[in-house]
């Protein structure tokens, strides 16, 4: 099951194993791909699996979530994008962008201005991390869904094999889709029809832009798990729409900074592997023809094959094992290894455990190390990423408040 080709708008993908985006952090200072990105798609392309999703590629540099974005505006870069597409392509791997605009979750100091639907603040602890976000105008709304439209069109024009749209975990588009963030009284704001507005305005951009022959995905959270956030209920009638818009692939996964459900937070004590299992069964249930990938937890190949003979899931999204082993599809195609453990990644220090800023900082440094030709070190102490992340990021985000 897991070795079985796919075929997603007529593009055959070799296997059933998709490396779900991870923020890579290894743009150069003018956002351009770099060498270490480069060996680091190659490596995963030697890797086994059958699709490549990107870490998040923002569409505008006024909008970076993070330093060390790549960022795709123009085609200053397109050479070297098409080097990195060509690596991320080795050895018959396709290799999708993922394309995001992070609203007002950008780290404090990276942008000169966080915009957002609303001027709807995050929780207060959050509040260390993140600036305070204006609200966009109409006009700003349409301009940036059109950039999400030029930089898909440049990705195809560059070798890309298709597009995810990142609309989870927090970003713009998630902050359209939810009720807390989003109490905007315009057509973009109130019933869901108008939240999910700027997602469907921007999937026009894109299939606009890049042709209804490019591939494109939509990374969506079965929910926020925040209260008066974006709900299942609405996240299954979203699904719907995508359907009948004719996605190609929908990828769900869930949680925002706020609540990190995408890195298991809560999961821990269920029987289940994965963590959005329950939720793709009952979009499944509803629409058994829509090519669904789930990510969030899958560690063993029976966790897999379950996923996928059940028909819950016709892809199986893997981002932090790949992260470590990057040749884990291989080894569990060959049946040298039945899977992995990946441990939480913990200082002791419960402020800075229970946010998702730690694991995001431990498995970047993987990222780096192997984009630099070398073996992932598993053993790496959490407190050794804290510190490197501090370093890299300032100390400022870090800081606890008094009040
Ligand atoms: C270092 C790191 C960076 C990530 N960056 C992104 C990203 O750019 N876009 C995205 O959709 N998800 C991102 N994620 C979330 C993963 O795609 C995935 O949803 C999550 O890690 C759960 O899957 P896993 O249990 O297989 O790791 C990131 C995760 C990690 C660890």
């Amino acid at each position: 099951m897991l070795e079985t080709p796919i075929i997603l708008n007529k593009q055959k993908i070799k296997n059933r194993v998709m490396k779900a985006a991870m923020s890579e952090a290894l743009g150069s200072r003018e956002h351009a791909p770099t060498e270490k990105l480069i060996t680091l798609y190659r490596t995963w392309a030697h890797g086994g699996a059958g699709l490549l999703i990107t870490g998040n590629v923002m569409v505008s540099a006024k909008a970076l979530g993070e330093p060390g974005n790549v960022v795709v505006e123009d085609e200053r870069h397109l050479d070297l994008l098409k080097t990195w597409a060509s690596a991320s392509k080795e050895n018959g791997a396709r290799c999708w962008m993922q394309i995001n605009h992070p609203g007002k979750q950008v780290f404090k100091g990276v942008v000169n201005e966080a915009v957002a639907p609303s001027e709807v603040p995050f929780s207060k602890d959050l509040q260390r991390f993140f600036p305070k976000a204006r609200a966009l105008t109409e006009q700003e709304i349409i301009t940036i869904a059109e950039k999400f439209g030029e930089t898909a069109r440049i990705a195809r024009k560059a070798g890309f094999d298709g597009i995810q749209i990142h609309g989870a975990h927090g970003y713009l588009i998630s902050q359209f889709l939810s009720p807390k963030h989003n109490i905007r009284q315009d057509q973009w704001g109130g019933s869901l029809e108008n939240r999910s507005r700027f997602l469907f305005t921007v999937l026009n951009c894109v299939r606009e832009a890049a042709g209804t022959d490019f591939p494109v995905s939509v990374k969506l959270n079965a929910a926020d798990f925040l209260k008066g956030g974006f709900s299942m209920e609405d996240s299954l009638t979203v699904v719907k729409k995508l359907a009948g818009a004719g996605v190609d692939l929908v990828e769900v996964s869930g949680g925002t900074y706020e609540n990190p459900e995408m890195t298991g937070l809560s999961h821990q004590s269920s029987k289940r592997e994965a963590y959005f299992l329950s939720f793709a069964e009952s979009v499944k249930r509803e629409l058994p023809n829509l090519p669904l990938a789930v990510t969030g937890g899958f560690r063993t190949r029976a966790g897999m094959e379950e996923a996928l003979s059940s028909r819950a899931a016709d892809m199986i999204g893997m981002a932090r094992p790949l992260a470590v082993y990057p040749d884990l599809p291989l080894k569990l195609f060959k049946r040298n290894v039945d899977g992995v453990t990946m441990d939480r990644k913990k200082t002791g220090i419960p402020f800075i455990d229970q946010k998702a800023m730690l694991e995001l900082a431990w498995y970047s440094l993987q990222l780096e190390r192997i984009g630099k030709g070398k073996a992932a070190l598993p053993q790496m102490s959490a407190r050794k990423a804290l510190v490197k992340a501090v370093i890299k990021n300032g100390t400022e985000v870090f800081k606890k408040r008094r009040s």
